[in-house]
This record gives C-alpha cells, structure tokens and sequence, in this order.
C-alpha cells in the first residue's frame, strides 16, 4: 500500500484540506493525523474492523485499548454510561486538549476498540486538524499514537512515515507538535478518581476541579518491581525505550554531569557508540562526547516537546549505550520523568 503524506496547516485549515482524509475513515480505513500531544492512528471507533486494522499496522497487543476522540461533549452520552458530574467538570476545564477520562461504556463502543474493557478512554483533542477530521468524517476516531508498537511516540509525520509506511494509506501532516507527550488519563470509574498516566495538564491542575484525585501507584514507582501493575494496561507494556541502553543519573546537577561523562568514556574506551542525554543548561560539560540537548531544565515544557524526537534519534544513530540526566519532576516534568524512567527500564543510578 501507498502511504501519502498530506501537508495540512494548522493556521489556513480548510475543510478541503481534510476531505479525503475523512472518506477514508468513513470507509473503515485508517488516518493518521496531529493532534496538540503526538500523532494518533485513526480509525472509525465505532467499527471492530477499524480496530483491527490499528492493531495490525501498529504491531501493538490488541487488549491494549484505544482512545475514543470526539468533537463535542453531547459524544460523552453516546459513548459511556454512569457518567459522574466531575465527568463534566473535567470537560468543561480541560477540554478541548490534553486529557482522556475513563468511564463505563455503552454496547455502541465494540470490545474491539476497549481491548475487551468494560470502560472507554475519551478525549477531545484542541488540534484544529484533528477537531476538523472528527467533523467532518462524522465518526468518533479511535487512535492511539502513530508509531510502530515499543517505539517513542510520533511528535512530526516524519516519525510516522519511517514506522508505518505501506501499512497505512494517509497521513496529515499538520508539522511538529505543540506538546509532545500524551495526554493525562484520568479514570472516573473507581472509588476516588485516579491518574493513569501523567501528562500535560498535571495533577495539581486536576485537583482544582477533583481535589481527591490521586495517581495510580504504578505511576510514582522508582524501582522497577513487577508486583506494582499499572491499570492502563498500555502503561504496562515495555514502551517508549531506545534500542540502546539508557541509565539515569540523579543527584547534584555538577556531580551528575561528572558522573555522566565518565561512564560515557568508559563505554567508548571499551568500542561501543554511545550517546548522552543532556540540557541546554549542561551540553556543554561533555565537550568530545556525542550529545543531544532535550531542552531547557527551567522549562519543563521544552523537555517535554523534545524527548521522544531526542529517544528516536539515538536509535537513528545507533547509540548502543546512552547515558542521561534526570530532570526536575515538578509540574509536566511528573510526565517527563514517568517516560523517561520507563525508556530507561528503570535504571535510576543516584549520584
Ligand atoms: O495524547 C494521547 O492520548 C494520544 C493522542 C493520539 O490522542 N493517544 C495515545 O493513545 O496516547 P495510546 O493508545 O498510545 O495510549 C492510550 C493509553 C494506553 O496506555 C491504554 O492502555 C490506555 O490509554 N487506555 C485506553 N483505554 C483504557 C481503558 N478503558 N482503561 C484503562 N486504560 C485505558
Ligand atoms: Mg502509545
């Protein structure tokens, strides 16, 4: 299959500029498309041979359930189920943008699209491309991230196109992303409120609107250890790691930038092709090292924008061994550190 790459721009979006792309997945065929987090895999939520086909071109487990994207909160009804006010007052808070709410599911949601969960994961995206799309296809589009099953999630087409070419017919390509990681899931369907996976909008934003919410125990964990299940089962999965092998250090910014540099040495010493993953405010303490800067530690938000590009681009240099700065965790950095931990298997090293 021909995969074509569509350039659509965010700030001259025009209803045109999408019409093929919502025939397809009114057909049951597959998108990929921006929204403001990373690049999602569209498919007709509504249709098992949609989310079918998602699983196959994605490589991905397919009791890994899928987000549901709507245009508009009258979908929520349609959707799901016992919906709880504070369903509502998250909605009217945080959306259209970074956060997905789990609540129960009505029979319209196939089994197919929720990995057989009796719940569903929904989001309204604020991307003008990916808001369009939903409109104008008239469909729900379930979508995960766009990339290849185990690899870092895709903040520009081009990571799409190198993970799915010839699997998928289309793709959007509405430029980088604002964002860069996906977005906040919180499920309504327990006892208290709970965060499945940290994103952009933080647990101290969530608690102006829920003050009980809490995160699910797997989320704060810092040592890998089995007996700690993640409730969304994608949280469970390998995920997000370079192919090389990534070690955090933590501790004193100077020591660790010390510590850094010297197992990068050694590592080189030895003949392996090694990377380091550094800050704006530190690249410069590993002058003859290979190195990647991620972003700026005074503003999370910049590391955050730049990581996954930063995992993908060791694999494209063939990085057998990485060695990594921890970042602060205040704020989106909770979201940062959480991607970072699992990229590194947890392997934290305090200096
Ligand atoms: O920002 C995002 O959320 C992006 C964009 C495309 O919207 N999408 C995304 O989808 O990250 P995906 O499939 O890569 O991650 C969805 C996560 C997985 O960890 C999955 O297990 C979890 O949501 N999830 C989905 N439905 C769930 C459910 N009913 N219960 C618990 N976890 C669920
Ligand atoms: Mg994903």
């Amino acid at each position: 299959m021909e995969t074509r790459v569509i350039p659509v721009s965010r700030e001259h979006l025009q209803k045109k500029d999408v019409a093929e792309a919502a025939q397809l997945l009114r057909e049951g065929e597959l998108v990929a498309f921006p929204t403001e987090t990373v690049y999602g895999l569209g498919g007709d939520a509504l249709r098992p041979d949609a989310a079918r086909r998602i699983y196959e071109a994605k490589g991905r487990p397919s009791d890994n359930p899928l987000i549901v994207h709507i245009a508009d909160t009258d979908a929520l009804p349609v959707l799901a189920r016992n919906i709880p006010k504070s369903a509502y007052a998250l909605a009217k808070r945080f959306w259209p943008g970074p956060m997905t709410i789990i609540l129960h599911k009505k029979k319209i949601v196939p089994d197919a699209t929720t990995g057989g969960l009796p719940t569903v994961a929904i989001r309204m995206p604020s991307d003008p491309v990916a808001a369009m799309l939903i409109r104008e296809s008239g469909v729900y589009i379930a979508a995960p991230s766009a990339n290849a099953s185990g690899r870092p999630s895709p903040t520009r087409a081009n990571h799409v196109y190198e993970d799915l070419k010839g699997r998928i017919p289309m793709i959007l390509d509405g430029g980088d992303v604002p964002i860069g990681l996906e977005s906040t899931i919180v499920d309504l369907t327990g006892r208290i409120p709970m965060v499945l996976r940290p994103g952009y909008i933080t647990i101290e934003q969530l608690r102006e609107v829920l003050p009980k919410v809490a995160y699910d125990p797997a989320i704060l964990k810092r040592v890998r250890d089995d007996s700690i299940v993640a409730k969304a089962p994608g949280m469970r999965y390998r995920h997000y790691a370079p192919k090389g092998e990534l070690t955090i250090y933590e501790g004193d910014l100077a020591a660790v930038t010390e510590r850094v540099r010297k197992e990068a040495e050694a590592k080189i010493a030895q003949g392996y092709r090694v990377a380091v993953l550094a800050s704006e405010e530190t690249k410069g303490c590993y002058e003859g090292l290979t190195v990647r800067s991620v972003g700026d530690r005074e503003e999370e938000a910049t590391v955050a924008a730049h990581l996954f590009e930063t995992l993908r681009e060791f694999d494209d240099m063939g990085a057998e061994y990485i060695f990594g700065e921890c970042f602060p965790s205040a704020g989106v950095g909770a979201a940062v550190m959480n991607r970072l931990m699992k990229a590194a298997g947890y392997r934290i090293v305090q200096v």
